[in-house]
């Protein structure tokens, strides 16, 4: 079987309407690229026998907040497309901005309650600009099957929520954290770390390892919690903390006492990068995997 690259959405209708003929169901994984382990694990999940592989990979503008962010998010579509081939992808589709936004768009999705927190509060427009183009890529490309990494545990949740409160046909299937031997989650944001700052980032997961000890250890005052993660962190001058919170894993909205599972979720400045990761905790138990 060979990896199939196009860039119009008409090609993609045509992959998956062939592929649908010969009685596979479609599985995918939506990407903006500058691909690692983390998303080579969605597609080892994504790979069935039976099934017809197709990733995307857009860097999606009316995502980012900060133009300086969409500018610098790393394009490296040549070698995208290699680690496609190697991972059994059956179809990428890369648009250009003109095939995904031929014209402005004046309709958008928005979750709301879940996306008041975390990078909702500090990333105005991110969540809006994700599930829009998440449902624009679902009404592409029609997928049985659609695959989210927990990394990112606020877009997991809302992308849910999404699909439930809109009866979208499609399940969704999570797959977990895939981090550097130094805990570091893997990023395509990590390639633009200096050496330095790449020596201090692993402190962001030993930070939410701290606080999910503390659960394990029974403790119930998530301030407690927030503090012993904010300890390794502040032990790391080369890193500042925008948010670190405490949240129900669904409704992604602070928990006044840890009682159930919990999601803690930060996100890390290392230099001009901007780092997110989240582990969830279970009282008496700690990290949940
Ligand atoms: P991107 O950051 O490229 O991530 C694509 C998918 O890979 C997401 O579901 C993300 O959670 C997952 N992922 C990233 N790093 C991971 C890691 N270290 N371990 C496990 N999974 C990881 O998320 C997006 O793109 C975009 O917002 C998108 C959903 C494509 C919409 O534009």
């Amino acid at each position: 079987m060979s990896t199939q690259l196009v860039h119009t959405i008409a090609e993609v209708r045509e992959a998956v309407a062939s592929a649908r003929r010969q009685g596979l169901t479609i599985e995918f994984v939506p990407t903006m690229g500058a691909l690692h382990e983390g998303h080579g694990s969605l597609m080892d999940l994504a790979r069935r026998p039976q099934g017809f592989l197709v990733v995307s990979i857009f860097v999606n503008p009316i995502q980012f907040d900060r133009p300086d962010d969409y500018e610098r998010y790393p394009r490296t579509l040549e070698a995208d497309v290699e680690f496609c081939r190697a991972r059994g992808v059956d179809l990428v589709f890369a648009p250009s901005i003109e095939e995904m936004y031929p014209q402005p768009q004046r309709t958008f999705v928005e979750v709301t309650g879940l996306t008041e927190h975390l990078c909702g509060r500090f990333r105005p427009g991110h969540f809006r600009g994700v599930t829009t183009v998440v449902t624009k890529l679902f009404g592409i490309v029609q997928p049985d099957r659609a695959y989210f990494g927990e990394k990112d545990a606020q877009q997991l949740a809302v992308v849910r929520r999404m699909v439930r409160d809109l009866n979208l046909p499609v399940e969704i299937v999570s797959g977990p954290t895939v981090r550097e031997a130094d805990g570091l989650a893997m990023s395509s944001r990590n390639r633009r770390l200096d050496p330095e700052h790449r020596r201090a980032a692993p402190a962001i997961y030993r930070a939410l390892q701290a606080a999910a000890a503390r659960v394990a250890a029974g403790a119930e005052d998530p301030g407690e919690v927030r503090s012993a993660a904010l300890r390794v962190l502040e032990a790391e001058p080369l890193l500042r903390v925008e948010y670190l919170e405490i949240v129900d894993p669904e409704e992604i909205q602070p928990v006044a006492g840890i009682t159930d599972e919990v999601l803690i979720a930060c996100a890390v400045w290392a230099g001009n990068v901007r780092l997110i990761d989240s582990v969830r905790a279970r009282p008496g138990r700690g990290e949940v995997r």
